[in-house]
């Protein structure tokens, strides 16, 4: 991790604590923490209790299979019972569930009584298809009410739902596949970015004829644009609308698995990771009423993520569904049509809580103040912010640009494998400092430990662990336990290793300061160097290939690949080639932002490449020592060779 950033970091001195009106209303209160030190058990049995049981569990945690929790034992619930029906019979049916815009300007209102009918009939047209509790079935869709629909119906069945961002490749859908062996895929024709149809069909084509496990594909008509069809195919429209609106939720084990999530990790194979019902949704729940301090009744909350990520699932669809959110849901992209689009869904939906990533707010900031100054935007009450280390710069602008001096940040720390928020401010309590995610949430227990693993005091930094198992913790990597253990449980015995470098200053507040494994953090999005390298070695004129993360402005860490070239494979091409052939077996978020040619790559004398070598270079640094190096000269021919090295875009 960067030592610079360490040192700027210190200088931050300014405090915003939250206006007394809005401490007088929160959800949260300062008795939440004492609450929780108390008794931490008893505290997440209070949390539980916001859910509807159906038969209530014998003990809150069971820990004696670690690193395997299992929470709410015996605990039986439906996850998409406690989402929608309960809503319906506490008499909100009427009460909008999602306002959904379209990118286009199309737009569809949806109350928690049309949702339940909606996802009943999904639950039972999942049934007819042949799914069962257990199953797994991957999403494959764009923004549409129809992704939050299709998650829920199979949580209504107990089938295990893989959603897969749409804008990853055919191949990395059907890899993903074939980890889960799912059944069906749902997905879309298409869906609307930057002004125009862009096709998802064709990638399920292409991903399904490699897929053995598949059965059949159920298909949304978004766009209307031409699809093939196969045998295997059927229309949403056909199966679903036909289907009967009732559907009795059976209750299902707290431990049963929700979903899997794919992530990066150090090694090029994403991991699934692995989520259960009781345990999961609890934790959803409680982060999302108080960390947000959801107001059912009068908010308008909006959650800007991709349903694809574990933000849109947590945050989307399972945090505040479960609490009754009147929420919008936007296809689209913020500049289309005008840079202005979010601020004007701000103003004509009223909306009052935004939650986004860092990479957004900087690209705000560079589109300028003219974009929000063009819309009304004084329904927000509260903002958020999640994915990456948000700078104190970008901090301040959301503050005083977005949220008008006048609504508190919540930057939150979470990962696909938390399954929910760990470290955030309280926004009625926390007296908030630009760019730091402050304390752990009531519940949680994080320390910072140096690399024997000892307690590091104030005004240090060192590794985040996570020294307590919390209710949303994920269950093991789908297909391979060992690798979970390895991964999260074996560098520091007996406490979750993050992957996050992470500071305290000498307040107690927390700093995080980015990945210190191999994984890039690009946008929010978690992109593995190897991944990225598997790729490119891949093709034909590729002999190795080295990868890392260089800062960058706007998207947090940009990809720069250090490319060996096969003889004869030199042509003028092949940097624009390999680019595009990454964003094909990837997709675009994996796109390298610079390929650089290069004759050598910097090895040890026991041949690991030397990626610090490479960061300096790529960060245009000074060379770091190279006296391990097995032939030093090969930096200097790697920073000569710069001038090969291609940036576009
Ligand atoms: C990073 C996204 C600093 C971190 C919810 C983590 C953050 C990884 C923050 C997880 C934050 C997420 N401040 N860093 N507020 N939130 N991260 O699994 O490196 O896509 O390990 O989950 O994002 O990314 P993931």
């Amino acid at each position: 991790m960067s030592t610079d950033a360490v040192a700027n970091l210190l200088h931050e001195s300014r405090h915003f604590p939250p206006s007394a009106e809005f401490a007088a209303q929160a959800n949260a209160q300062p008795g939440l923490y004492d609450l929780a030190d108390a008794d931490r058990i008893k505290f997440w049995e209070s949390q539980a209790d916001r859910l509807s049981w159906h038969a209530k569990w014998q003990q809150a945690l069971d820990w004696s299979d670690a690193p395997v929790a299992k929470w709410f034992v015996g605990g039986k619930l439906n996850v998409a019972y406690n989402c929608v029906d309960r809503h319906v019979e506490a008499g909100y049916g009427d009460r909008v569930a999602l306002f959904w815009e379209g990118e286009p300007g199309d737009t569809r209102t949806i109350t928690y009584a049309e949702l339940k009918s909606e996802v009943s009939k999904a639950a039972n047209a999942l049934l007819q298809l042949g799914i069962s509790a257990g199953d797994r079935v991957a999403i494959y869709l764009p923004m549409i009410p129809e992704a939050a629909i299709a998650m829920l119906a199979c949580a209504r069945i107990g089938a295990v739902h893989s959603v897969v961002f749409g804008g990853f490749s055919a191949e990395a859908l059907r890899s993903r596949i074939e980890d889960a062996a799912a059944k069906l895929v749902i997905t879309a024709d298409g869906g609307y970015r930057r002004g125009s149809a862009s096709a998802l069909k064709p990638a399920v084509d292409e991903a399904v004829d490699a897929s053995p496990t598949i059965e059949r594909v159920l298909v949304v008509k978004r766009t209307n644009q031409d699809v093939a069809w196969f045998d295997r195919d059927v229309w949403w429209h056909d199966l679903v609308d036909a289907q009967s609106d009732q559907h009795d939720p059976v209750p299902f084990d707290s431990e049963h698995p929700l979903f899997i999530l794919y992530t990066s990790g150090t090694t090029g194979k994403p991991k699934g990771i692995l989520h259960t019902s009781g345990g999961y949704l609890t934790q959803a729940s409680y982060t999302h009423f108080n960390v947000f301090d959801l107001k059912p009744e009068t908010d308008i909350y909006w959650c800007t993520a991709d349903v694809g990520w574990v933000t849109g699932h947590s945050y989307i669809v399972y945090g505040p569904m479960s609490n009754g959110t009147t929420q919008l849901m936007y296809e689209g992209t913020p500049d289309t049509p005008t840079k202005s689009r979010w601020w004007k869904l701000i103003e004509k939906y009223q909306v009052t809580q935004l939650y986004t990533a860092p990479t957004a707010i900087r690209t705000f900031m560079k589109w300028g103040d003219q974009f929000p100054a063009e819309a009304d935007l004084s329904s927000l009450r509260l903002l958020g912010s999640v994915g990456e280390p948000i700078n104190p710069e970008a901090w301040m602008w959301y503050r005083e640009i977005i949220g008008n001096n006048n609504c508190p940040i919540v930057d939150t720390w979470w990962q696909t494998e938390t399954g929910a928020i760990m470290i955030s401010p309280l926004p009625g309590v926390s007296a908030t400092k630009p760019g730091s995610a402050m304390t752990p949430l009531p519940g949680i227990s994080a320390k910072i430990v140096d690399d024997a693993g000892k307690e590091v005091g104030l005004g240090h930094g060192g590794y985040l662990v996570l020294t307590e198992p919390w209710p949303s913790m994920l269950r093991g990597i789908w297909g391979d336990m060992a690798r979970y253990q390895e991964t999260y449980w074996s560098r520091f015995s007996n406490r979750y290793f993050a992957g996050d470098g992470a500071k305290w200053d000498e307040e107690g507040a927390i700093w995080l300061l980015g990945r210190v494994d191999d994984v890039m953090n690009v946008s929010g999005h978690r992109i593995s160097t190897t991944e990225v390298e598997s790729a490119l070695v891949s093709h034909p004129a590729v002999a190795e290939a080295a990868v890392v993360g260089a800062t960058d402005e706007v998207t947090g860490q940009g990809i720069v690949a250090f490319v060996i070239l096969r003889a004869g494979h030199e042509h003028d091409d092949v940097i624009a080639e390999l680019r595009n052939h990454v964003a094909k077996e990837i997709g675009p978020i994996a796109k390298p932002r610079q390929v650089m040619i290069v004759p050598e790559l910097p090895k040890t004398r026991s041949g690991k490449i030397m990626r610090r070598l490479l960061r300096d270079v790529a960060e245009n640094r000074e060379l770091g020592d190279v006296t391990t190096l097995a032939d030093s000269a090969v930096m200097k021919l790697i920073s000569e060779g710069l001038a090969t090295g291609g940036t576009e875009d």
